[in-house]
């Protein structure tokens, strides 16, 4: 069985989104400093159809690791619809997606392979659909913040994996707001970066 995990982008301030978020205003004020990296990555590029290029350092190869280990991705409903607005006609995924939502709504079936799938029944039974459809491969729980903290809550993450850009949002969606010190511990296993980002990876130990 693989892992659960989270990849985000976190400001130094500690927010995953920026403030004054709508669906006219992805991500908040500040998105674009907060992912600014991001777009110049020669995998991004290639997944998100932006066009030939981009960088091939070490931001782009912990980009390309991420991609490449996740099976299958979970996410909330707010991250969703940003996304639906946003993501070309073949979304970034390129697999089955279970978005955690109370809306009752069929699968919808993108090109590319990226399938989303709408759970009405709660965090416990998206992982296990995300699970089976991952197979030996790794679950990302992918965002927004509400719906990681749920799965860190719960003791249902294995890895963090936090890129934290050089940057403040000021407010907006504040990742840890809410965390329970007595449901888990993590501790460091790599720092790597560049001059743009330094990447974290924790390893997420439940404590009860
Ligand atoms: N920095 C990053 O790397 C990163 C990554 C991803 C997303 N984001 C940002 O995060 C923001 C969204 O985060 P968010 O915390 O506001 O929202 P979110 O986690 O994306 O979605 C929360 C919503 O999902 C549904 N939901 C969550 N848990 C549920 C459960 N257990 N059962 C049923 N429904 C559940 C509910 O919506 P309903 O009741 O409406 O169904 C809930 O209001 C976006 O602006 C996005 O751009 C940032």
């Amino acid at each position: 069985m693989g892992k659960v995990f989270v990849s985000m982008g976190i400001s130094l301030d500690g927010y995953v989104a920026g403030p004054n978020r709508s669906l006219q205003n992805m991500g908040g004020d500040g998105w674009g400093s907060l992912h600014a990296w991001v777009f110049r990555q020669r995998v991004f590029r290639e997944r998100l159809l932006l066009g030939e290029g981009g960088e091939t350092g070490p931001d782009n190869r912990f980009l390309a690791a991420v991609f490449d280990r996740t099976g299958a991705n979970i996410m909330g409903k707010r991250m969703f619809e940003e996304g639906e607005r946003a993501w070309p006609e073949t979304p970034p995924f390129r697999g089955q997606v279970f978005v955690l939502t109370h809306e009752v709504r069929a699968p919808w079936e993108r090109k590319g392979g990226t399938t989303f799938h709408f759970v009405n029944d709660g965090l416990e039974a998206a992982l296990q659909r995300a699970r089976e459809a991952a197979g030996d491969e790794d679950v990302r729980i992918s965002g927004g913040g509400a719906t990681v903290l749920q799965y860190l809550n719960a003791g249902l993450v294995d890895e963090l994996l936090l890129s934290l850009a050089p940057t403040f949002l000021g407010g907006g969606v504040r990742l840890f707001e809410g965390i329970d010190r007595d449901a888990v511990e993590v501790s460091i296993t790599e720092v790597v970066g560049s001059p743009e980002v330094t990447h974290l990876r924790y390893a997420v130990r439940r404590k009860r």
